[in-house]
């Protein structure tokens, strides 16, 4: 169980010692183009699954040396570009005290509605609250290969909200939809709330050793930009601003987020993740020059024959351009049934093209 990885495809140079990750995250040329695959840690992995009839998904998170064990599975498989920490977007709010079970999806038991509810909601202190993801941390950048950065991320204020008011996922998310227009000065508490316990966490994340942050917005496309904008937006600024002074690269991910992203051009963040809907050239075209873009290969392609696989990772290498700051990744997190061997392969042929 020793936290240990290959040290591959580091080399020795200067920039190398910063990775082509966080390189490109600043929009400065790396050694290669890099690549990281959302969710790359999971049940698509034989190891992971090995584990996983052993130890329960919770007890994975909560347990610092499986945690970091999980997180490096992948690496010892590929050369990626980053690691990501382990762990759920819900692990910190059960540290606040709310009641869910991993089923394996959230579920939260007592749905949040009320204002009674909201202010019920303690603040998080995540070395209190969490000690184990920050003891995770610790524990994967010591087993981490130079120029391999580890990720920290949080979920959204909104996403967030999305599962506290729903109680469970759903297509609509309807409750959390409704939430908005019949209790929106509830909803702005609640995402306030949510804003400042992530800005914590993440504060605390980046302490331990997380060398760049993401925040998942993986409910974004519920939203038209009105509401995005007022509810979302907002809260991911207040969240963003409490970590700038960290001078960590800051990651937002939007799902679904195609008519979100002139909005999302303001925001000030290193990088906008985006799914494999909406064009990179177009990404970068709403975005304009000062952002990073990541993404953003359909998980679905994972599942062609070789040749083909290859044709569309060209088809996001040609949309991205060859301007320094992309970080090439799936448009959302790969599926558990996909063939390792196709990651091994897409990871292996973008860096050969990058
Ligand atoms: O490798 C990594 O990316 C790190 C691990 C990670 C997990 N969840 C592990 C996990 C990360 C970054 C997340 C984030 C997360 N969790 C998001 C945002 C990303 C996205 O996909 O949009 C969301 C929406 C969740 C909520 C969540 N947790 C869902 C919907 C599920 C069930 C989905 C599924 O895969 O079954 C979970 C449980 C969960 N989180 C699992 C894993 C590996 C499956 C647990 C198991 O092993 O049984």
């Amino acid at each position: 169980m020793a936290a240990q990885v290959n040290p591959m495809a580091s080399g020795e140079s200067a920039a190398a010692a910063d990775g082509a990750f966080l390189a490109a995250c600043r929009r400065q040329r790396g050694p290669h183009r890099p690549i990281w695959i959302m969710r790359q840690a999971g049940r698509y992995l034989p190891e992971y699954r090995a584990l996983r009839e052993k130890v329960d998904f919770e007890a994975l998170t909560r347990t610092p040396e499986l945690a970091a064990e999980v997180t490096l599975q992948p690496l010892r498989r590929f050369p990626l570009d980053a690691a990501i920490l382990f762990s759920d977007i819900m692990t910190p709010l059960q540290g606040m005290g709310v009641d869910l079970a991993f089923e394996p999806a959230p579920v939260v038991r007592q749905p949040i509605r009320t204002d009674r509810q909201v202010e019920a909601l303690p603040a998080l202190a995540a070395a209190r609250d969490v000690p184990f993801v920050l003891d995770s941390i610790r524990l994967v950048r010591a087993g981490l290969p130079r120029g391999v950065p580890l990720i920290g991320f949080a979920g959204a204020p909104f996403t967030l909200m999305c599962y506290l008011v729903c109680g469970r996922p759903s297509k609509e998310f309807a409750a959390a939809r409704t939430f908005l227009y019949a209790q929106p000065d509830t909803a702005q508490r609640l995402l306030g709330r949510l804003a400042d316990a992530m800005a914590e966490y993440l504060t605390a994340q980046a302490a331990a050793g997380a060398q760049a942050l993401m925040l998942f917005e993986s409910w974004a496309g519920l939203l038209a930009p009105r509401e995005f904008s007022q509810f979302a937006l907002a809260a991911v600024r207040r969240t963003a601003a409490a970590l700038r002074p960290l001078g960590v690269p800051l990651i937002y991910y939007v799902n679904q987020g195609a008519t979100l992203l002139p909005a999302v051009r303001d925001l000030d963040v290193d990088v906008v993740g985006v799914d494999w809907r909406s064009p990179l050239s177009e990404v970068r075209r709403l975005l304009g020059s000062g952002k990073a873009v990541q993404g953003n290969l359909d998980p679905a392609a994972l599942f062609a024959p070789p040749p083909e696989l290859r044709r569309h990772a060209d088809a996001v290498l040609e949309e991205a351009g060859p301007a320094p700051g992309h970080i090439f990744n799936l448009g959302h997190g790969i599926w558990p049934d996909t063939d390792p061997d196709a990651v091994a392969r897409l990871v292996d042929y973008v860096h050969e093209r990058g």
